[in-house]
């Protein structure tokens, strides 16, 4: 294969984002006939000067595209008349961002370039939120005024009380909050893109506006949900607490006149708030950019950002964790537990991560936190089941040699138990925490607009084929409405041919 060096006078790249065409040279035809492309990366001192080298074999061309920290340009394919197929975006990048980083190898994660570590001993979760969605931590005044305006949005509307109000008496809390975040656009006309247009967010007065309500009234959505479950009246916020300190005080405040909830736990729950805040572009961060595209408002951005977190495979995956210690119950199961691990039978829930091939640093911090709650609230015998878990999984070669250490999942869902939260309010509390993040990742957005999110697909289905009018029609040998006609067997009902019949 021809070489190419850095000889910068072959090759420009401008300051700007805008990838120029790529640079193309005839190769002979003699290369492999049975590659269609062949791929090498051309690396120099200088990083602007890196090139992947495409030979097309089709066309006998070879192209040299340059890579800015270590991506190309997706487009530059579709000059070769090609799309990348990327089955859920596991390796594609859809955007630029400053707001999160993380090394997955050293297990590192840093939020605007501050260690997380470093973040959990020293600020709040407020302090944090503001570092994310501004760049900065705030001076003392900075964060005065920003606990202050987002303590003052804590309060919802009571018609929005009615509404909660209305759920069934045991409906799941992210189910409420969810329907509660796309309510929030209701009643909020003025913050409306359908009703005032894309414009107003040009306003910065706007936009900071939205986010305050956001942070402020998100944890009473969720306090409201727990208090309906559990079948009691609804708290108003108390501003007198700090941000985390009030959430506790709307769960839990009975009758007392000066409840204040517990400083050690508030503050342990407020770490626990600042390690979920933002984990760079996680599906529903993803799902908030993408929503974010259409120009929608912040509410309903947020309201989609939120269902994608319902779901068990990622906002869920912590109850799956304590699921399965609660199921191993006692630390001389163990040694059967990880044979059945090994042998492929089972999965070790909160063990193994997508970007981390090394020890979460946030499950670090979390075991720390786990011993602290503990000390408040009772040991709970599953903390021991977890530690002797996590000594045998790390010695252990199969485990070694897959890179698998604790995520944040294995620690988080015992903390919460031993805190008294329900499993189903987990995803909840991970929702106040992640709001932050969503809206760094909104307000970064509208301040670098993308145009709307329009992935490609690959098309696998039926050729064209002739319409087939309904009598000519033969049917497959199985059904999708098998399921329903065995359904109405089990009710000895008649099949439905026979009601089409009567
Ligand atoms: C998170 C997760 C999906 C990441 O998966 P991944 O990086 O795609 O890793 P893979 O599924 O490719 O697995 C690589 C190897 O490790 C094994 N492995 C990965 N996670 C494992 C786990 N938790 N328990 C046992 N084996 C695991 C796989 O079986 C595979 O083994 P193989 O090479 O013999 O086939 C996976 O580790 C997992 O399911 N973990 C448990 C669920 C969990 O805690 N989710 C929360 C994540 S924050």
């Amino acid at each position: 294969m021809s070489s190419f060096g850095t000889d910068s006078t072959l090759w420009q790249i401008g300051d700007d984002l805008i990838v120029p065409p790529i640079f193309s040279e005839e190769i002979p035809r003699s290369l492999p006939e049975e590659k269609q492309l062949e791929m090498s990366v051309h690396r120099s001192a200088n990083p602007e000067q890196h090139f992947l080298e495409v030979v097309d074999h089709r066309t006998g061309k070879k192209h040299m595209i340059p890579v800015e920290e270590d991506t190309i340009d997706a487009s530059i394919f579709a000059q070769l008349g090609l799309s990348v197929y990327d089955n859920g975006y596991l390796n594609t990048a859809v955007c630029r961002s400053s707001i999160s980083y993380i090394d997955g190898d050293k297990g590192i994660l840093r939020y605007r370039g501050y260690n997380i570590e470093d973040l959990a001993m020293h600020s709040s979760f407020l302090e944090v939120s503001y570092l994310l969605i501004f760049g900065d931590l705030p001076t003392a005044d900075q964060l005065n005024m920003w606990t202050t305006r987002i303590m003052r949005h804590t309060f919802i509307h009571e018609n929005m009380i009615d509404y909660l109000r209305s759920f069934r008496y045991d409906a799941h809390p992210m189910g409420m909050v969810t329907s509660a975040l796309a309510a929030m656009s209701t009643f909020h006309p003025e913050a409306n893109t359908a009703l005032q247009g894309e414009h107003i967010y040009q306003n910065e007065n706007m936009v900071n506006k939205q986010i305050f309500r956001c942070l402020g009234k998100v944890p009473t959505l969720a306090a409201c949900a727990y208090r309906h479950r559990i079948g009691r009246a609804y708290n108003s916020p108390s501003n007198e607490f700090g941000y985390t300190e009030n959430f506790l005080y709307m769960l839990d405040r009975l009758s007392e006149n000066n409840y204040v909830p517990n400083p050690r736990l508030s503050r342990a729950l407020d770490i626990i708030f600042i390690l979920h805040a933002d984990h760079e572009l996680n599906c529903s961060t993803a799902a908030m950019r993408q929503m974010t595209s259409t120009g929608v408002d912040p509410f309903i951005c947020l309201t989609g950002a939120a269902s994608a977190l319902y779901g068990p495979s990622h906002g869920g995956a912590n109850e799956a964790a304590l699921k399965m210690l609660e199921e191993i119950g006692s630390v001389d199961h163990i040694p059967a537990f990880i044979e059945e691990v090994k042998a492929k039978k089972r999965r070790l829930m909160g063990f193994g991560h997508r970007v981390y091939k090394s020890y979460d640093p946030r499950a670090k911090i979390l075991k720390q936190i786990a011993d602290e709650v503990f000390e408040i609230m009772g040991r709970n015998n599953l903390i021991d089941v977890a530690i002797e878990l996590e000594r045998i999984a790390l010695s252990d070669e199969y485990f070694i040699k897959r890179n698998l250490y604790p995520n944040v999942d294995f620690y988080s869902g015992i903390i919460y138990k031993a805190m008294g939260f329900p499993t189903d309010f987990f995803p909840v509390l991970f929702c106040i925490a992640r709001t932050a993040g969503w809206l760094a990742h909104w307000h970064e957005q509208l301040q670098n607009p993308i145009p709307i999110f329009r992935p490609k697909q690959a098309y696998e289905g039926e050729e064209p084929r002739n319409y087939v009018p309904i009598d000519e029609r033969v049917a497959q040998e199985s059904s999708p409405l098998d399921l329903q006609e065995k359904y109405l067997l089990r009710k000895n009902l008649p099949p439905m041919k026979e009601e089409r019949d009567i």
